[in-house]
């Protein structure tokens, strides 16, 4: 089946399904997916059931669409996300974005869990994603354009939208939550990156490492939404501190910033 063909079969699977309409997309990284149980007159779609849908296997990651209303606006919650380290093609992980393109959605909010690289930062921080860097050797976009969704050349130059974030770090404040700003690289993982390659990050200009985002971000773009991305600093990434790395840590710092990570997703609905 083509991919134009699977993209609209999951999308009209999902038109069938839901009667809510929603512009606005989010998709909540390890440890943060409970937002989609704050949704009011929520319908949750697990992945297996929509045609075509990648599944998610990693703990932490549920694997379910959910379609909600919070302070009255309409948003479909991508609770779960599928990472490029676990052996698909990115262009297969990233579909979900261009289905819910296909049904509506204009703006993307995308959140992750990372590693600080920048030393000035503290586990518990978080970080509005100023500009990314794409070090995981591929891309979502390679193989035949889809010129139905985007050009074969996509401008980058704007990806997290600036004016967004202009809106954001000003509600944010008003809100009194404390908030990051700076460049995400995405390494492909699974492995934790050594302190050397932690080191070339800083020198390359990264505050947080992490293995997500970038090729969903890429693919956003690629269609035209407008793209918020917001780290939670769950550690101090490998070499910063003189210990070792733990997937626990990351399910820990996450749960501890739950209130506060809630709140600033709450903000960035105000002003999206
Ligand atoms: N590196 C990569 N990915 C991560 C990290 C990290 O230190 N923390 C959470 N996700």
């Amino acid at each position: 089946m083509e991919w134009k063909e699977k993209i609209a079969r999951a999308a009209s699977y999902l038109l069938e399904c839901v009667t809510m309409r929603p512009t606005i997309a989010m998709v909540l990284g390890s440890g943060l997916g409970d937002f989609a149980d704050t949704l009011e007159e929520a319908v949750r779609i697990p992945f297996s059931q929509i045609p075509n849908f990648p599944i998610p296997t990693v703990s932490g990651h549920a694997g379910a669409l959910v379609f909600g209303k919070k302070q009255g606006r309409e948003v479909v919650v991508l609770q779960g996300r599928i990472h490029f380290y676990e052996g698909l093609p990115q262009n297969e992980i990233t579909l979900p974005i261009r289905v819910l393109a296909a049904i509506g959605v204009k703006t993307l909010i995308l959140t992750n869990a990372a590693g600080g690289v920048n030393t000035g930062f503290t586990p518990g921080d978080l970080m509005l994603i100023s500009d990314h860097i794409n070090y995981s050797f591929s891309n979502p976009l390679i193989g035949p354009n889809l010129d139905a969704f985007g050009p074969r050349f996509p401008d980058a130059t704007d990806i997290y939208t600036a004016e967004l974030r202009d809106e954001i770090r000003t509600a944010a404040q008003k809100a009194g939550i404390p908030l990051r700003e700076g460049v995400y690289m995405m390494f492909s993982g699974p492995s934790y990156e050594t302190p050397a390659e932690i080191r070339m990050a800083r020198v390359l200009g990264a505050d947080a490492v992490g293995m997500s985002t970038v090729p969903e971000a890429l693919v956003a773009a690629h269609c035209g939404l407008r793209i918020v991305g917001i780290s939670c600093i769950t550690n101090m990434a490998a070499g910063v501190l003189p210990r070792k790395l733990d997937h626990r840590e990351v399910m820990e710092t996450a749960a501890r910033v739950h209130d506060v990570f809630q709140s600033l997703l709450d903000v960035v609905l105000t002003v999206v």
